[in-house]
């Protein structure tokens, strides 16, 4: 694996191996006053991003820096980027400064792989490319963080149904977490007003279906959405009251669910929107141990990329 610009960039095997390996990482630091691994020292690990983050640039860095690489962020707003530079000059540029990886978030679907086809490959002494959001496309770092929580909660993927809610249209962790969930076997059922489905949906491995209520009592997860106001250019349909009516997580519908059921969000939350407090905030609910996760799942990902491909080269 050269990049990681997709799920499709992955094998069930390979995904898996992900997997462990960031439970590896987490074993490996578990218990650690000092968080610090010597696996990547010498190597120069970049963050570029063009769209705002918390966990996504955070868990990067963390990350980078718990394997002793060099980490340096790149935010658009403070970078020649700024000034008119273009993004192929802003790539071919931290490429030139010395990147062993960039990870790259950006507005457009489509931008990491463009990005990579400009740098070249590690064989060419171009730099791993990470896509941490593109557009409405795919996030996969964060599909692969929420698989871990699943598998950790519970127990196994396979056979399990997991409902995808909400915004799916403009959410590139719908589809990122549809292909890799259904890669591992699970049951996907996106669930979601049809003005909230992308045309492209019936395409997914997934069925689709439009009553959350009735869908509640067979799940196994719930991966809820946030509402990409950002992306709606002003409109909203349904209304917001409609859309939190129908398909919100509330408390009344989290006691729906089978008792084993867990219930994930991604981040940032849009508290009382898509999800209740009460219901972020209770034992159902995994949304910090999805943070904690990224940070092990990144570290994975890194390996994999600048030591794991070294390995398998001789
Ligand atoms: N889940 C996620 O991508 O969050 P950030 O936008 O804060 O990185």
């Amino acid at each position: 694996m050269k990049h990681l610009l997709s799920i499709a960039d992955l094998t069930r095997d390979s995904a898996v191996e992900l997997l462990d390996e960031a439970e590896r990482f987490e074993q490996a630091l578990l218990g650690r006053e000092v968080h610090k691994l010597p696996t990547l020292r010498g190597r120069t690990v970049m963050t570029v991003f063009f769209e705002n983050s918390t966990r996504t640039r955070v868990s990067f860095e963390v990350a980078g820096k718990w394997m002793s690489a060099d980490v340096i962020n790149v935010s658009a707003s403070s970078s020649s980027v700024s000034k008119g530079e273009s993004l192929r000059d802003t790539a071919m540029t931290l490429r030139a400064a010395g990147a062993d990886a960039l990870i790259v978030r950006h507005p457009a679907s489509g931008a990491a792989h463009q990005i990579a086809s400009w740098t070249g490959g590690q064989n060419d002494g171009g730099p791993a490319i990470i896509n941490a959001g593109d557009g409405t496309h795919e996030h996969p770092t964060q599909a692969l963080l929420d698989a871990l929580t699943l598998r950790q909660r519970l127990g196994d993927i396979e056979g399990k149904r997991i409902a995808i809610v909400g915004d799916i249209l403009h959410s590139r962790v719908a589809r990122s977490n549809a292909l890799l969930l259904s890669l591992l076997g699970a049951e996907v059922v996106l669930v979601a007003p049809p003005t909230l489905l992308p045309v492209g949906a019936s395409s997914w491995p997934v069925t689709v279906a439009h009553s959350f209520d009735a869908e509640l009592p067979g799940l196994d997860a719930v991966l809820m959405l946030r509402v990409q106001a950002e992306r709606m250019n002003g409109g909203f349909f349904p209304s917001q009251r409609e859309y939190s009516i129908t398909y919100g997580l509330s408390e009344k519908r989290l006691a729906l669910l089978p008792e084993h059921a867990v219930v994930l969000h991604p981040g940032p939350m849009l508290r009382g929107m898509e999800i209740a407090s009460a219901v972020a905030d209770s034992p159902r609910a995994a949304v910090l141990q999805q943070v904690t996760n990224g940070v092990h799942m990144r570290m994975a990902v890194l390996f994999r990329l600048l030591v794991g491909a070294e390995e398998v080269a001789g």
